[in-house]
C-alpha cells in the first residue's frame, strides 16, 4: 500500500515514486501538515514540526492555560475560517446565526483502491491499478457540517490529487463562501513562485518571482480559466533549474473562475490555496446536501523538467480519455485564416481539394457556416446550416469534401448567443442580463446561462442533431467572451451565487453528454485561442488551440510557456500565412511548420495563394510529421533555452525509450548572434551512440549532453532547423 496510517502517532504516509507526503491528526483532532516532498526513507517526520506559539496568534480553548500550539503558525492540511489561523484560508463557512465559523477535527478515515470521482465535475482516473485513495473525514460538531478530504495516489506517476467534499448533517443550513481544493504548506524553505500570466494572443507566459511576506493572488474572476492567468502555479527553490531543486506543483482542474493564493507569513512559512474563486461563490447546504470540489493535481519533483514530465504523462494518461488520447489526430486544414466569414461551397471545395493533394487529413469549417452569421454581430445560437451562404446545406459540402479524401470537422460555440439570432428572440431570459441594465457585451455576444437544464437540454438536442445528421469527425469547441452580470433568472436572489459554477457544471455536463453519444469524434477545446487551457477541458478535449496568434516567433513563446504544464499533444497549433495576420510578420515556411509540428500540427491559410516549391514544401513537412509524431507529441520534452531571453529558441523530444529525438532550433534574431550557437541536449542515453541524420554522423550520448552540439549560424533571422537523432 502506497497510503499508510499509524495508528499511535495518528499519522499518514503517502508514498509515491520519489515523494511522501505526512499528514498527523494531532491531540485536539485538527489535521496538521507534516511534509510533503522527496521521499527520505525516514518513517516520521513530525519531529521538524514543533508545537509553536507566537504573540497575537491565539490558542485553541483547550490549550488556553498552557499557549501552545496555535493555528496561526503550524502547517495545517485544510485550514478554515474561525479556527485561529489568520492565514489566507481554504474554507469560509456562515453559520444559520450568522458566525463565520468551522472547526473541522478528525473523525474517521478510509484507505481504498482506486480513484474517488466526483460528481458532475472532470477527475483523473486510473486504467492500470496505480491509484489509491485516502478519505479523510472531518467534523464541525457545532453545525454538523462534515469535510471528506479525497488524497488520490498515483505512486508511479508522482502525482497526489486532492479534492475536498462537505456535507450538512446538521438540522439548519450552513453556507459556503469559501470552498478551496486543497492548501499546501511549506513551513521551511527559499521559496520563488512560477506563474503563467498571458492575454489574448499571448498566453502563459512564466513569471518567477520570491515569494513577498504579502498575500498574492492568481486568479481569474473571468468565468473561464482565462487568457490572464493559468490555474496552474509552481513553487521552486530559490535555486531550482530546469535540473534540480526542489519544485511542487500545484494544477486545478477546473475551467471556470479560481483562485491561487500564495502567502508567506510572519514565520517565513509559505502556503498555497487553491479552489474555486471565491468572489462569486456562495452556496447554501440544507440538511443532507453536499458540496464536492474540483481536483488539484499535485506533484514535487526535482527540477522544472521532471516536474513538467510528471504533468505530461499524467495528463496523457490520467486527465485526457477517448479514442483519440494517444493515436493520430489528422493533420487539419482549418477554414479560418484562409476565408474568415467568407464561407460558400466552391470555395470551400477549392481549399479543401488543394487540402487534400497536399496530404492533408481533414477539414474544418471554422466560424461563419450557421444561420445569420455573415460576421460577428449575429447568429450564435443558431447551429443551422447558412441556407444563404450554403443553398443545398451541409451534406452535400460535407460530401464533396468527404469524396476529396478528407475528414470533416465543424466549428461551434455552444455557450453564446448574439441578441440577433432566432434562440435570443425565443429565449432572452436564457441570457446571462441583470434585469433592469443593460448587458455588458463582449464581441457582441451574450453568454447562455449554461446553469439552466433547458438551455443544455436544447442545445444537447441541436447539437445531437446536428452531429447525427452528418458525418461529422471533429468539432472545435469555441467560447469568445469572458462571462460578466452572471444573474441567472432561473434561481432566485439567494442562490445567484451558485451560478458561476453551475455554469461550468452545464458546460461540462453537455460536452460529457455528446462525447458519450459520438464517442468517435475529436473535440478539440478553445476560448479565443487559448482562454480556458486547462486540466479540466483536456478531460474533454484532448487538444486545445492554444492561441489565436499563429506567428511562429511568437507561438513559440505561447507553447513553451505551455510547456511546464501541459503536454505538446495538447497543444493545436497550425501552419499560418506569412506575412502572419496578427503580427504581419514574414517567415519561412519550414520555421512554421517546425514549429507547429511541436503540437497537434495542421494548417490554417488559403492554399491557393501558394507557390508550387511552397506547397512542395507543405507535403514534405506532412510526410515528416506523420514519421515523427510520436516522438514530438509523446515523447519527453526538454526545454533547452530561455526562449524568452536568448536570441534562439530551442527544445527536443526524446522517445521514451530513448532510441530517438528531435531536436528543434529556431533563431530568433541574427544580429545579436554569434557565428555559431551551442547547446547541451538532454534526455538522451549517455552510454549509446546516436546517428544525426542531417549531418550523418555519430556522436554518443555523453558527447552530446555534456560536450554539446554546435549549430553553424543560421543566417537570416527565423530561419529554423531540426536534427533527428537515432540510437545505433
Ligand atoms: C476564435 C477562435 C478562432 C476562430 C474565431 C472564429 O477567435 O480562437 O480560431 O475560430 O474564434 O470566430
Amino acid at each position: 500500500m502506497n497510503i499508510s496510517y499509524d495508528k499511535e502517532n495518528r499519522l499518514f504516509s503517502i508514498r509515491t515514486a520519489s515523494s511522501l507526503y505526512q499528514i498527523q491528526v494531532d491531540q485536539l483532532g485538527y489535521l496538521r501538515h507534516v511534509y510533503y516532498g522527496k521521499d527520505l526513507g525516514e518513517e516520521n517526520l513530525t519531529y521538524i514540526n514543533h508545537s509553536y506559539d507566537i504573540g497575537f496568534s491565539g490558542n485553541p480553548y483547550e490549550w488556553r492555560v498552557e499557549r501552545i500550539d496555535s493555528p496561526d503558525v503550524i502547517p495545517q492540511e485544510y485550514p478554515s475560517y474561525g479556527s485561529g489561523d489568520y492565514r489566507i484560508t481554504a474554507a469560509y463557512v456562515r453559520n444559520q446565526d450568522g458566525s463565520r465559523c468551522a472547526q473541522f477535527r478528525y473523525s474517521c478515515h478510509e484507505i481504498t483502491k482506486g480513484k474517488y470521482t466526483l460528481n458532475g465535475l472532470p477527475a483523473s482516473y486510473d486504467e492500470d491499478d496505480d491509484c489509491e485513495t485516502l478519505t479523510i473525514h472531518l467534523e464541525d460538531s457545532v453545525s454538523g457540517l462534515t469535510l471528506l478530504l479525497y488524497y488520490g495516489v498515483f505512486a508511479k506517476r508522482n502525482i497526489i490529487t486532492r479534492a475536498a467534499e462537505f456535507k450538512n448533517t446538521g438540522t439548519t443550513p450552513v453556507t459556503l463562501e469559501q470552498a478551496g481544493s486543497a492548501c499546501l504548506d511549506l513551513p521551511y524553505g527559499n521559496w520563488d513562485l512560477i506563474h503563467f500570466h498571458g492575454r489574448h494572443l499571448l498566453e502563459r507566459q512564466p513569471e518567477r518571482i520570491a515569494v513577498p511576506h504579502l498575500v498574492t493572488d492568481i486568479g481569474s474572476n473571468r468565468g473561464m480559466s482565462s487568457h490572464q492567468h493559468n490555474p496552474f502555479v509552481i513553487l521552486a527553490d530559490h535555486e531550482a533549474t530546469e535540473d534540480r531543486g526542489n519544485c511542487y506543483g500545484m494544477m486545478f482542474m477546473y475551467s471556470g473562475s479560481f483562485l491561487a493564493q500564495v502567502e508567506r507569513d510572519q514565520t517565513d512559512a509559505v502556503r498555497v490555496v487553491m479552489g474555486i474563486h471565491p468572489s462569486d461563490f456562495c452556496w447554501t447546504l440544507n440538511q443532507s446536501e453536499t458540496f464536492v470540489t474540483p481536483e488539484v493535481i499535485l506533484t514535487w519533483a526535482e527540477g522544472l523538467t521532471a516536474l513538467s514530465h510528471n504533468y505530461h504523462d499524467f495528463i496523457r494518461q490520467n486527465v485526457t480519455r477517448g479514442d483519440y488520447q494517444f493515436s493520430h489526430r489528422p493533420v487539419l486544414i482549418n477554414s479560418w485564416e484562409a476565408n474568415y466569414f467568407d464561407i460558400e461551397k466552391d470555395r470551400v471545395m477549392r481549399l479543401a481539394e488543394e487540402a487534400a493533394a497536399l496530404g492533408i487529413e481533414m477539414f474544418v469549417l471554422d466560424d461563419g457556416w450557421f444561420k445569420g452569421r455573415n460576421d460577428d454581430n449575429a447568429g450564435l445560437g443558431d447551429w443551422f446550416e447558412n441556407t444563404e451562404k450554403l443553398p443545398e446545406g451541409l451534406g452535400p459540402l460535407i460530401q464533396g469534401i468527404n469524396q476529396a479524401g478528407l475528414k470533416f470537422g465543424i466549428w461551434i460555440e455552444p455557450e453564446m448567443v448574439n441578441e440577433d439570432s432566432d434562440l435570443y428572440r425565443a429565449h432572452p431570459d436564457w441570457a446571462f442580463t441583470i434585469p433592469g441594465r443593460d448587458p455588458i457585451m463582449g464581441r457582441n455576444q451574450l453568454v447562455l446561462d449554461m446553469s439552466r437544464s433547458e438551455v443544455v437540454e436544447y442545445l444537447y438536442r441541436v447539437l445531437f442533431n446536428l452531429l447525427n445528421d452528418h458525418p461529422i469527425d471533429y468539432i472545435k469547441w469555441d467560447m469568445n467572451r469572458c462571462l460578466g452580470n452572471v444573474y441567472s433568472h432561473g434561481l432566485p436572489a439567494d442562490r445567484q451565487g451558485e451560478v458561476m459554477h453551475r455554469y461550468v457544471l452545464g458546460v461540462y455536463e453537455l460536452i460529457d453528454r455528446l462525447e458519450t453519444a459520438f464517442p468517435h469524434v475529436l473535440f478539440e477545446g478553445c476560448a479565443g485561442g487559448g482562454g480556458r487551457f486547462d486540466a479540466g477541458m483536456l478531460y474533454y478535449t484532448p487538444q486545445i488551440w492554444c492561441s489565436d496568434d499563429t506567428d511562429p516567433l511568437e507561438r513559440i513563446l505561447i507553447q513553451n510557456g505551455t510547456s511546464y504544464g501541459y503536454p505538446p499533444s495538447t497543444m493545436g497549433a497550425h501552419v499560418s500565412a506569412s506575412p502572419n495576420h496578427q503580427t504581419g510578420r514574414s517567415t519561412l515556411m519550414r520555421t512554421r511548420a517546425i514549429t507547429a509540428m511541436s503540437g497537434a500540427f495542421g494548417y490554417e491559410l488559403d492554399l491557393e495563394t501558394l507557390t508550387e516549391d511552397e506547397k512542395n514544401e507543405i507535403r514534405a513537412d506532412i510526410i515528416q510529421y506523420h514519421a515523427d509524431e510520436e516522438v514530438l507529441l509523446n515523447g519527453r520534452f526538454y526545454r533547452l533555452e530561455d526562449v524568452r531571453s536568448g536570441n534562439y529558441a530551442a527544445w527536443m523530444s526524446v522517445s521514451e525509450d530513448r532510441s530517438s529525438a528531435i531536436v528543434s532550433l529556431v533563431m530568433k534574431d541574427i544580429q545579436l548572434c554569434p557565428q555559431f550557437v551551442h547547446i547541451s541536449l538532454k534526455g538522451l542515453d549517455e552510454q549509446a551512440q546516436y546517428y544525426i541524420r542531417e549531418d550523418d554522423a555519430f556522436h554518443s550520448g555523453a558527447a552530446l549532453m555534456h560536450a554539446g552540439y554546435t549549430f553553424q549560424l543560421l543566417m537570416g533571422d527565423y530561419r529554423a532547423v531540426q536534427l533527428h537523432l537515432t540510437r545505433k
